[in-house]
């Protein structure tokens, strides 16, 4: 089970010139989040741009030190894990971002994406390194595995790009998987792709997703809980079908009603 207890996240003012008098306040990006996500369960989260949503995805995955508060993952202490074992961490945790242009290095070809974090879990044995990226490649679709083994990413369309991305993520086998807004640059004919894509590593994998969105169609075809995110907190989680259909709090209503919202048939 991945578990964070009341992080919070705090920046350092940002220096404005306009009134130099005035001491600016600190951002508070995230304050005080808990959240918890077991094996086979998705989470979903939710809240309009600059809530904090992906601040806390990035302290999941421990790109961002919290300035305060705990995350467990499988019962062990986070910040513990990393100081003693940094490999081991990234071997249960992996994210997927949202551009996957800007996050695949334009140098390297497929292979040497896919199996980049391998390489930083110094395994050097080249068969050991091909087996795992045809593995890893074709579990997300990208079949057969030797042709796109050959080509160089540019050559790949959107899609294509955010399913390498994936197997870059999958390759070591982590239990969760953050993914932050892995839909939101790709067009709307290959988004449903993705989402079945993440589906089936759930239900088939027993993979652990956290799944940030502006998408609340796709959030309630996918997610089993969902978290609504306002100017850092959480004001109000649950199963997705009572958040979504009956929100306790005026927020999240404006943002349901502000949210494209309807399922198309082929998310089924
Ligand atoms: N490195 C940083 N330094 C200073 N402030 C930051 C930093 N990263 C994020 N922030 C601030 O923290 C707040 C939350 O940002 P965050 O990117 O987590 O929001 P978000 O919910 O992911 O938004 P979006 O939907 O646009 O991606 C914003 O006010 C943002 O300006
Ligand atoms: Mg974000």
């Amino acid at each position: 089970m991945l578990e964070a207890i009341s992080l919070t996240k705090t920046y350092p003012p940002r220096m404005g010139l306009s009134m130099p008098w005035r001491r600016p306040a600190p951002v508070v990006a995230v304050r005080a989040a808990s959240l918890c996500v077991a094996p086979g369960e998705v989470l979903g989260i939710i809240g309009q741009s600059g809530s904090g949503k992906s601040t806390l995805g990035r302290m999941l995955v421990g790109l961002e030190k919290p300035s305060s508060g705990r995350i467990m993952i499988g019962g062990e202490d986070v910040a513990d894990l990393l100081r003693r074992d940094r490999m081991a961490f990234y071997r249960r945790i992996q994210m997927v971002f949202q551009d996957p242009y800007g996050s695949i290095n334009p140098q390297h070809g497929v292979f040497e994406t896919v199996t980049r974090p391998l390489l930083y879990q110094r395994e050097r044995d080249t068969k050991v390194l091909q087996a795992r990226a045809k593995d890893a490649l074709e579990r997300v679709g990208l079949r057969p595995a030797a042709r796109y083994l050959e080509t160089h990413p540019h050559r790949l369309s959107g899609g294509q790009r955010q399913r390498l991305c994936i197997a870059r993520a999958m390759i070591l086998e982590p239990r969760y998987l953050v993914a932050d807004e892995p839909i939101s640059m790709l067009d709307v004919s290959i988004k449903w792709d993705i989402i079945r894509l993440l589906k089936r590593l759930v239900t088939e994998e027993g993979l652990a997703l956290i799944y940030i969105t502006h998408d609340l169609a796709t959030v309630r075809s996918l997610c089993h809980r969902v978290m609504i995110m306002r100017a850092g907190e959480i004001v109000e989680e649950g199963p997705v079908d009572a958040v979504l259909d009956a929100p306790r709090h005026e927020y999240t209503r404006a943002l349901i009603a502000a949210c494209p919202s309807g399922v198309p048939e082929v998310a089924a």
